[in-house]
């Protein structure tokens, strides 16, 4: 009997700020993963510039490629299949992944799969540790704070969402208010780490039964607070802002999250997406689930912001599938999952 031979898949993320290329062996081992970030050119902005963010894109895409090749020590006659994120994301940043992609797919006549930004955040996960189904995966990036079932590979239910600012983005508008640095997240979590949650700010937790997020009210209250302080000439420890702000949205995503696996009866619960570079949040989903029969997954700080090894992880699963995307494939950046 001949053995199974392995899947080589290179994958490319260019969706936002980060122009990145991996090559993923069966959808769980990391051969090579380079990662161009651009978050100085961004930093002076405030956030994230599309036009620079498609600019940089340009530039590296080839550097990247190159370097990722070379460090995988592989060829492209090896490879089985390019998988790249079609969205969400900022079209033109998409464009030059998508672009890039196509062409590699062209020349060297290897198949094309089509990967969702989420789908790749959530099988990060499985370059960790293989997933068991059914699971529940609570995706905190700075563009969604979602709730997502998955009863198999490849399939995703979207069971809760944020109806407003997703965490990230709360995390970064906070950190704005404080004169922190872009991308605020980390800043804040180091702040609360500094501080005690003094302050009482709002938690959304919205209708009863409901999966769904909700962040502005709890932005708006900090925003209160540091104005109040103000015009009273008082002074607001920033670090225990940062607390009060992180143990609020640390203890909905935890409760609601705890609740979705028991009422779904999970066999795993994934942790995706930048904000699970967390501290707060990993050692809280830690204590939550240490005693539970549901098994934590969270994969390391390198793989919860954008890769392209996830993409790969993520496009493994639908190149098995046998599903491929044509030349005529474009970025779209409002892609729904599932
Ligand atoms: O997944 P990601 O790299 O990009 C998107 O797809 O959005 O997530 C970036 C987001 C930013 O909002 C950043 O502030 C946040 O993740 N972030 C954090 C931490 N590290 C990154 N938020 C809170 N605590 C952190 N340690
Ligand atoms: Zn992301």
């Amino acid at each position: 009997m001949s053995e199974k031979k392995d899947i080589l898949i290179v994958g490319i993320e260019t969706s936002c700020d980060e122009t990145a290329v991996a090559v993923v062996r069966n959808g769980r081992e990391i051969v090579a993963n380079v990662v161009a970030s651009q978050i100085e050119s961004h930093k002076r902005f405030g956030g994230v510039v599309p036009e620079i963010a498609s600019r940089h894109h340009v530039e590296q895409i080839t550097i990247v490629l190159e370097e990722a090749m070379k460090k995988a020590n592989i060829s492209f006659a090896e490879i089985d299949a390019i998988a790249v994120t079609e969205g969400p994301g900022l079209v033109g940043a998409l464009l030059i992944g998508v672009n890039a992609a196509k062409a590699l797919s062209f020349v060297h006549n290897i198949p094309l799969v089509s990967v969702h930004h989420i789908a790749g955040h959530i099988y990060a996960n499985r370059l960790v540790k293989e997933l068991t189904f059914p699971l529940i995966a609570l995706v905190v990036s700075g563009g969604h704070t979602e709730l997502v079932y998955m009863k198999e590979h490849g399939s995703y239910e979207v069971i809760g969402e944020t109806r407003d600012d997703a965490a990230g983005e709360a995390y970064d508008k906070v950190a704005r208010q404080l004169n922190l640095p872009y991308p605020g997240g980390p800043h804040i979590d180091r702040l609360a780490h500094e501080g005690t949650p003094s302050l009482d700010l709002p938690r959304a937790w919205l209708e009863k039964d409901s999966y769904d997020f909700s962040f502005s009210g709890l932005k708006s209250a900090v925003i209160n607070v540091l104005h109040n302080a103000t015009q009273r000439g008082e002074e607001i420890k920033h670090e225990d802002l940062a607390a009060s702000f992180q143990e609020s949205i640390i203890e909905v995503l935890v409760t609601k999250t705890k609740k979705a696996a028991e009422e779904h009866k999970v066999k795993q619960v994934l942790l995706a997406g930048g904000v699970a570079a967390n501290k707060g949040l990993r050692a809280a989903l830690e204590k939550e689930f240490n005693s539970s029969s549901i098994e934590l997954v969270i994969p390391p700080l390198s793989l919860c912001t954008d890769n392209a090894a996830m993409i790969a992880a993520a496009g493994t699963i639908e190149f098995n599938k046998g599903k491929r995307a044509g030349l005529d494939l474009n970025g779209t950046p409002g892609l729904q999952l599932g």
